[in-house]
């Protein structure tokens, strides 16, 4: 009998209305359920909106450095349960455990630093025009948040969207991806534990309808997103009419550009990181390799030979580099934009196909993939796959490196791969992403630096760092008159 977990709505556990649930299963392992969960309606939505709602009125008063204090707690019960989180992240959602320790880290660390930025909420003192009149800004929570987060950072994630959001006196509702439930359930579990007041930050889950209803739900100020650039689309539509706040993390076809002059051992590392680590489902995953014609032929080489020693298998056993995709819905869309990949004439290299064979034929498993003789035009140079598929583009030179870069409709991540001083800093200023890395593939984002895409991949707000801090408050403008008499603005009018 599988375990049974529920929704949490003002500060109690609950099933959903109605008691619906669904399944949770190991991607690694088939036949280890990890729990049952409950399937949420609109009617739940209403009630966990209601109880954050009846929380922000404490919370939003609480002065914000005690606020930081909550989240230290909480950072340090994260700390304490870093492991077990981790395991249990590993099982529900497939990859490694030296993975999903750095999941968990990377909430801890967001956790420390929201708690630090609660003391520095500045606001501006600016002069008047007039005398005797002060003007200031200050901020303020905007009220309740809805929360909609991907399996893949099931943790870290949330916490990137959660944590400044109550750290500026905002509560949330979230919803965690119906292929990460446990991971979202710990998450929260550890919240409660570190002394969240109740309802200040409520776990409803389910599938897109307990989204849809978060999204539209009047008495939600705004939402975060994380998740596909159709999905995002729907929501932005929704959140426009409404004229609500909406983040949007979408996404990515992120190239690493690599010129004859690079360290190709040091590239080498970065490719197996970047485009195979958590099985290339990450938003940030190097999924085009972009390599100038004279390194070419050896570096697909060298990586089509390590890809090819990779270890897959359940990433709670020892030695595992690369676990499973998240569900049988993935093997089909990265075996689909293989089959692309061939009827377009690009050549297969490495792996294509299942991987199988003793315990693999109990999950969903993919074998790394090299695709080289890719062109610019090709779906699979455009298109994010969100599996281990690598696509490979030869290049003759610096300026049609950075023009295949930009031509796609994404811009998360990047990263160039040269010694050059010159052309490491016209990369900066020339590929078009909200993230460059030089000399580092196009993952290991850290969480007190601003984290976004331009184009399709977002909507202009960052994630992460300082500028998150700006997404979670509304600016009040406030003019203080200490001159006893009536002033009136401007001064023509003086
Ligand atoms: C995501 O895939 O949604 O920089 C986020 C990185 C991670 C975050 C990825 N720290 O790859």
């Amino acid at each position: 009998m599988a375990a049974s977990f529920k929704n949490l709505i003002g500060g109690k556990w609950q099933e959903a209305d109605g008691g619906a649930t669904f399944d949770d299963i190991n991607p690694a392992v088939n036949d280890d359920v990890i729990g049952r969960f409950p399937l949420s309606s609109p009617d739940d939505v209403d009630s966990a909106v209601g109880a954050a709602r009846k929380a922000f009125a404490g919370w939003s008063r609480m002065p914000a450095p005690q606020r930081g204090e909550v989240l230290k707690r909480i950072g340090d019960i994260l700390t304490e349960r870093k492991d077990e989180i981790a395991f249990e992240m590993t099982r529900e959602m497939g990859k490694p455990h030296f993975e999903t320790r750095g999941d968990v880290q990377e909430a801890i660390d967001t956790a420390y630093y929201a708690a630090s930025e609660t003391r520095r909420m500045f606001g501006h003192t600016v002069p008047s025009e007039l005398p005797n009149k002060f003007n200031m800004s200050i901020r303020r929570p905007i009220g309740v948040v809805g929360v909609i987060t991907a399996w893949n950072f099931p943790v870290a994630v949330p916490t990137w969207k959660m944590f400044p959001a109550i750290a500026c006196g905002n509560t949330v509702v979230f919803k965690p991806s119906e292929d990460a439930p446990h991971s979202g359930t710990l998450l929260v579990q550890a919240l409660m534990d570190a002394g969240l007041p109740d309802g200040v930050v409520n776990l409803v889950h389910g599938a897109g309808k307990v989204g849809a209803a978060l999204v539209s739900h009047p008495d939600v100020n705004a939402v975060s997103f994380t998740g596909s650039t159709e999905t995002g689309a729907k929501i932005a539509k929704v959140c426009g009419g409404m004229h609500k706040r909406v983040s949007l993390e979408m996404g990515g076809k992120n190239p690493m550009i690599v010129m004859d002059d690079a360290d190709l051992d040091l590239v080498l590392e970065g490719i197996l990181w970047g485009a195979f680590g958590t099985t290339g489902q990450r938003c940030t995953a190097t999924s085009r390799l972009i390599v100038h014609e004279k390194v070419h032929d050896k570096l697909v080489d060298m990586v089509c030979d390590a890809a090819s020693r990779l270890k897959l298998g359940y990433g709670n056993d020892e030695g595992i580099d690369v676990g499973p995709v998240i569900n049988p819905a993935a093997i089909d869309k990265v075996m689909g934009y293989i089959d692309i990949g061939k009827e377009e004439g690009a050549t297969l290299r490495l792996g294509g196909e299942r991987a199988t064979g003793g315990s693999l034929d109990n999950g969903f498993f993919l074998k790394p993939t090299v695709f080289t003789n890719v062109t610019r035009h090709m779906r699979i140079a455009r298109e994010e796959i969100f599996g281990p598929v690598l696509s490979v583009l030869k290049v003759d030179s610096y300026e049609q490196a950075v023009s295949v870069a930009n031509d796609v409709q994404y811009g998360l991540s990047s990263s160039i791969y040269t010694n050059d001083v010159t052309l490491a800093f016209r990369a900066m200023h020339d590929i078009e992403a909200g993230i460059t890395y030089v000399n580092g593939p196009t993952i290991g984002a850290e969480a007190h630096m601003p984290f976004g895409g331009v184009k399709q991949t977002g909507n202009g707000h960052r994630e992460g760092g300082w500028e998150v801090f700006d997404f979670y408050t509304e600016t009040k403008t406030i003019y203080v008159d200490y001159s006893g008499k009536l002033q009136k603005a401007q001064i023509d009018n003086t």
